[in-house]
């Protein structure tokens, strides 16, 4: 389902964006994947906070945040309540040459190997993304952090982490650190404390993560940040990956060795309200 700004829901078949979109020339706009749950979308204002704070690390006009809310909860509507969905929020820089923004959102029922993995988890390999761990917050122009459209590096990353026999990937620093996935956060348990990579090394913070330290802590689990070289990871007490399509899904396999599987695991899932397959 498509629904344009200004427009509302169209039909599948209408068209709402131009060829020399600079979305499209260039990946050039930023976006946002909320979870649908129950017909609404969670998180929403978080998503459209940072979604605001990609736009201005871009230098692009996004549009007032009420007006996104809005065509959201129309979406939503049209989609139903008896599905899992992926709403993306989408802005780009609008025809080449000048014009406004392309404001549109897609919103589809969360893929089942996604909800699968909840249960499952996933052998992860890792991939260096060739810079430094503090390139990228050095270097604004990189665009660490911000959740930009150009998704093009970390697809191939994923086509090559699929061919080689693996579900996906974790991003390490050249000099060794565990980042990120390219569409997820990486988050560990080492003793009783739960850790997460900080933004200083040009990660995207996840709202996900967030949301699920915050009921962590309420809950009486110490959580903090700190940088770790993949070699220490890989002795974790559990590892998992979170994102807003993915809910929690833990590693069982990293780089080709066996992880150890923490009993946290249904715990965290239900702090995020993400269902679990049983069977
Ligand atoms: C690079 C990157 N890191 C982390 C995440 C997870 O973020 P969230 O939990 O807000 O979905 C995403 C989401 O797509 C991402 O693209």
């Amino acid at each position: 389902m498509t629904a344009v700004l200004g427009r509302g829901v169209i039909p599948a078949d209408e068209t709402f964006l131009a060829g020399d979109d600079l979305g499209v020339l260039r990946g050039d706009g930023v976006f946002e994947t909320a979870n649908v749950r129950a017909g609404e979308p969670f998180l929403l204002e978080e998503h459209l906070a940072r979604m605001v704070r990609s736009a201005e690390r871009m230098q692009l006009d996004l549009p007032d945040v009420t007006k996104l809310a809005e065509l959201a909860a129309d979406a939503c509507q049209a989609f139903g309540k008896d599905r899992e969905g992926a709403l993306r929020i989408i802005c780009t820089r609008g025809p080449e040459g000048g014009g406004p923004p392309t404001v549109y959102m897609t919103l589809n029922p969360v893929p089942a190997a996604m909800i699968a993995a909840r249960r499952d988890g996933l052998n992860l390999a890792v991939l260096s993304l060739g810079y430094p761990v503090d390139v990228r917050g050095e270097s604004p122009w990189l665009l660490g952090g911000a959740k930009c459209l150009s998704y093009a590096v970390a697809m191939a990353a994923q086509r090559h982490a699929k061919a080689t026999g693996h579900d996906d990937l974790l991003w390490r620093s050249e000099d060794g650190f565990a980042l990120e996935g390219p569409t997820s956060t990486l988050i560990w348990q080492q003793g009783d404390t739960l850790y997460t990579v900080p933004s200083d090394t040009g990660i995207l913070v996840g709202t996900t993560a967030k949301f699920v330290f915050d009921r962590a802590r309420e809950a009486g689990i110490a959580t903090a940040e700190r940088r770790v070289q993949v070699a220490e990871l890989i002795g974790a007490d559990g590892i998992w990956m979170t994102s807003s399509v993915r809910g929690i899904a833990p590693v069982h396999t990293l780089d080709n060795v066996s992880i150890n599987q923490s009993d946290l695991s249904a715990t965290l899932s239900e702090f995020g309200g993400f269902p679990v397959p049983t069977s």
